[in-house]
């Protein structure tokens, strides 16, 4: 079994689609939500799953250490950010080496970097009168929106599409893909630690 844990800053729509995905396999569990805000929506959908959601402060997060030793708590194999906002420490990119990655609402290396968030991509993809948008899911290091790519899946955007509009567009993708991806990117870890193992 592989447990994960997903970081949310906000609502936590993908953290539940995400959760519902891996509800009852055998081999994956979402085993514990961590967020920046006491006040995230996640929280309430936390309770309502019955996944134990925690909260740790901006500095808690700049440190690190605190945040590594939760999640070896909970023996976290795996963590996916989910509109997380802030940058993931040393500490923890040290702890999990290629095991942490992200989901970003357009399509990188485009609209991206430090502040590039929710609302805010969407209104610089539809400014820039992109005809196209899309998510890419991405290993996390240490630079915003930076780490090699995983995935990515396009969207059309009309041109009197506002950004609400581009935002429900890209949502409907993240649900569709991220837990896929995440789902194959877990298992080859497990292959590689029973390969590990059986050395
Ligand atoms: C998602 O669209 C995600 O791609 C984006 O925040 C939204 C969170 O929605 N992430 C970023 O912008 C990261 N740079 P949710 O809380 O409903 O899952």
């Amino acid at each position: 079994m592989i447990h994960i844990s997903i970081f949310a800053s906000g609502s936590g729509s993908n953290a539940e689609n995400i959760a519902d995905y891996f509800r009852g396999n055998e081999d994956i569990e979402v085993s514990l939500i961590i967020s920046n805000r006491r006040d995230a929506y996640v929280h309430e959908r936390a309770r309502k799953l019955g996944i134990p959601s925690v909260t740790f402060s901006r500095e808690e997060f700049a440190v690190g250490t605190e945040i590594v030793k939760k999640l070896h708590e909970y023996n976290i194999g795996f963590i996916v950010l989910a509109g997380f906002l802030l940058k993931v420490s040393q500490p923890l990119l040290d702890a999990y080496p290629g095991r942490i990655v992200n989901i970003h609402p357009a399509l990188l290396p485009a609209h991206g970097g430090r502040g590039m968030y929710g609302d805010k991509v969407h209104r610089s993809v539809v400014d820039a009168g992109e005809k196209e948008s899309g998510i890419t899911i991405h290993y996390v290091n240490e630079h915003y929106d930076e780490g090699n790519i995983i995935f990515q899946a396009t969207c059309v955007v009309e041109t009197d599409d506002t950004p609400d509009d581009v935002a429900r567009k890209v949502h409907l993708l993240e649900y569709a893909h991220y837990p896929e991806v995440i789902a194959s990117l877990v298992k080859k870890i497990a292959e590689e630690n029973q390969q590990f193992e059986n050395k």
